[in-house]
């Protein structure tokens, strides 16, 4: 939905530019969360909730921001029995959410899948955990198998599914494309402004490089919510990913 944005923030296919910001509302309070996107305004339109903000009134709150005409991301990353999953889902599409993040096992996505349809929900699939490496995969009982295979796998997975989406970091996002093609959408964290401090992000680009690589929404946290201006921010990473 474009509310009123000046041509300069419309994308060459008409979109509105500032709905490939995703800000990370990674904050402990519905009272934070609500004045860190009123002080925002109108330079974004789109809002990531997760575990944190999710389970202290998160998902009211999303509500919330959708009768404002803001876009909600739920990063739940759901993972059940498909039938739980399903009817889960059905629930969470009703509420008019954007995206919603799931674990990519089959069983799981292929609940996501149904219980989505009739909605304008886009399932996001979550490949492996990108705080996981080969070892890790070991750790929990799998055969020895590189992380990075396992993330081809679950995204040729993800594709057949019909999932919407994946989640992945800029670094994959290549890699990942050639599997999931074009018209599926790659949204990737571990965005840093120049000069932003990385905090415990490890493989980290910049805006400008995350939408070279092919990233369709950037989510960006830390650098825009614990920012003295938040609004200046979000505006110079909208511009940055608009001269992209
Ligand atoms: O503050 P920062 O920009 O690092 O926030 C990134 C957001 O993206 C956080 O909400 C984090 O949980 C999420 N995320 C991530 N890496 C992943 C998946 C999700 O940083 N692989």
């Amino acid at each position: 939905m474009s509310n009123g944005s000046s041509p300069a923030l419309q994308s060459n296919s008409g979109g509105d530019i500032r709905d490939r910001l995703i800000i990370g509302l990674d904050v402990p309070s519905v009272e934070e969360a609500r004045s860190i996107v009123s002080r925002i305004g109108d330079a974004a339109t789109f809002y990531k909730i997760g575990y944190q903000l999710g389970y202290a009134g998160g998902i009211e709150f999303a509500r919330e921001l959708i009768g404002q005409g803001k876009k909600v991301f739920l990063d739940l990353k759901l993972h059940d029995i498909g039938n739980t999953v399903e009817a889960g889902v059905r629930s969470i599409a009703r509420m008019g959410v954007t995206f919603l993040t799931v674990h990519a096992y089959p069983q799981t996505m292929r609940g996501a899948v149904a219980g989505k349809a009739g909605s304008d929900l886009k399932i996001l699939a979550v490949t492996v955990l990108t705080s996981y490496d080969d070892s890790d995969l070991v750790d929990a009982g799998y055969a020895p198998v590189p992380a990075a295979e396992l993330v081809a796998k679950r995204a040729e997975q993800a594709r057949d599914i019909g999932i919407d989406g994946i989640v992945c970091a800029a670094t994959e996002a290549q890699r990942v494309r050639s599997i999931i093609g074009r018209n599926r959408l790659i949204v990737t964290p571990g965005i840093r402004p120049a000069g932003a401090d990385a905090g415990d992000q490890k493989r980290i680009v910049t805006p400008a490089e995350g939408i070279r690589l092919g990233a369709n929404h950037l989510v960006v946290g830390r650098p825009i919510v614990k920012a003295d201006d938040p609004r200046a921010a979000a505006e110079a990473i909208v511009q940055e990913i608009a001269a992209a």
